[in-house]
């Protein structure tokens, strides 16, 4: 038997009846907060952070300290997996991500070193194992890892990209080749994810942040069957608690009737679709939904404005869900924006919670 969570979001992503609709947000820290800004100064850089257990326990647990969150989550990046595979990840300020030995050749990815790959990223095991000590259990904590299609996107393409040619090269022209890259990360994001359960993560996301410049031929041979392979070996319970996972597809609001199939509890959805439509879609009472404020909204928005798209957004998944907040976790659409007033954070929190408390359970 399984414990019942304590956790207001956990409940929510396994459909229990909660008090409110819980509320975390992506990126929630970072550069928006000037204290973080202050510690990444005197680290160094942001890898530095990364790497170092206590200053991101200290980076995890800020956002706790000002807002009334549901959940932390990991400070860390999707792209410390390939780091640790040898692609040597560093950042240009206003450039973002970059790898200095990007995957260039077939001979790149039968080299790419799969082996022992835990080891070199013990610092997030750490990282997860310190945050929980000083979480103690008030608050769940959430892991996460890149996808599979994801990850492939960065490795390939050597940094960000706003074509996505180079693996789509690969994509078009070496399938092959590339489905032997997804299949190895798959192979090390089912064994990282599970590490992160077994150090304490009590609920673990997928980032699928680049499957939306697919085809839907391709989304579903590159990235929806990756994502299935890990929902389908990652833990679902440890030491007799369930750990719920959470997938999201960045612009895979038109692909739900396939991604609510891969057995995830959660699906993530960004602010292009209404959550009322969402919910209709996925017509089950087994999947939550998580989302779906548009992050410029906060960045840009005042209480005013804030205010009218929170009521539209949990009336629109109330409506689709017989009047019941039950398996709405809410958060943004993609992460927070560097330029948001940490005062519009607060107000969002708070306001959720106040709105939501006023629907039946
Ligand atoms: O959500 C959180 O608060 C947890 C920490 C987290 C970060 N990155 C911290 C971060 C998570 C979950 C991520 C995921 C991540 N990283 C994704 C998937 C989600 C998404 O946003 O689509 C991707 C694609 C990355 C890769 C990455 N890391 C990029 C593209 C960048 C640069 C972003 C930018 O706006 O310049 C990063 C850096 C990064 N990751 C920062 C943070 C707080 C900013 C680093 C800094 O300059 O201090």
């Amino acid at each position: 038997m399984t414990k019942l969570s304590p956790h207001i979001l956990v409940q929510a992503l396994l459909l229990q009846p909660t008090v409110y609709t819980p509320i975390w947000l992506m990126r929630q820290a970072g550069r928006y907060l000037p204290e973080y800004r202050k510690l990444r100064a005197e680290a160094g850089s942001f890898l530095n952070l990364c790497k170092n257990p206590e200053l991101a326990t200290e980076v995890t647990l800020q956002p706790l300290k000002r807002f009334n969150l549901d959940g932390a989550i990991l400070f860390s990046d999707i792209l410390v997996i390939p780091d640790a595979m040898g692609l040597d990840l560093y950042f240009v300020e206003n450039e973002g991500p970059k790898f200095a030995k990007p995957i260039l050749t077939l001979l790149d990815i039968d080299n790419l070193n799969v082996s022992n790959l835990l080891s070199k990223l013990d610092y997030v095991f750490d990282t997860i194992k310190n945050v929980k000590v000083k979480l103690n259990n008030q608050l769940p904590l959430i892991g996460f890892s890149g996808s599979p299609f994801t990850l492939a996107c960065y490795m390939l393409e050597g940094g960000s990209s706003k074509s996505y040619l180079s693996i789509k090269k690969w994509l078009y022209t070496n399938p092959v080749a590339l489905h032997k890259l997804l299949e190895k990360l798959t192979a090390v994001i089912i064994l990282y994810l599970n590490a992160q359960i077994e150090a304490g993560a009590d609920i673990v996301m997928l980032f699928d942040s680049w499957g939306g410049v697919l085809s839907d031929a391709a989304y579903a041979e590159f990235s929806l069957f990756y994502l299935q392979k890990i929902v389908n070996n990652i833990h679902k319970t440890y030491q007799n608690q369930a750990i719920p996972n959470i997938v999201f597809s960045k612009g895979g609001g038109v692909w739900l009737n396939q991604i609510k199939q891969i057995g995830a509890n959660a699906i993530g959805v960004d602010w292009t679709i209404n959550l009322g439509v969402a919910k209709q879609i996925i017509s089950t009472n087994q999947l939550a939904l998580q989302g779906n404020l548009d992050p410029g909204l906060l960045a840009v928005g005042d209480k005013i404005s804030i205010r009218l798209e929170v009521e539209r957004i949990l009336a629109s998944y109330t409506e689709a869900n017989h009047g019941s907040h039950s398996g709405h976790v809410f958060n943004l659409g993609h992460g927070i924006l560097p330029m948001t007033n940490p005062d519009n954070v607060a107000y969002l929190v708070d306001l959720v919670h106040e709105l939501s408390s006023g629907f039946t359970a």
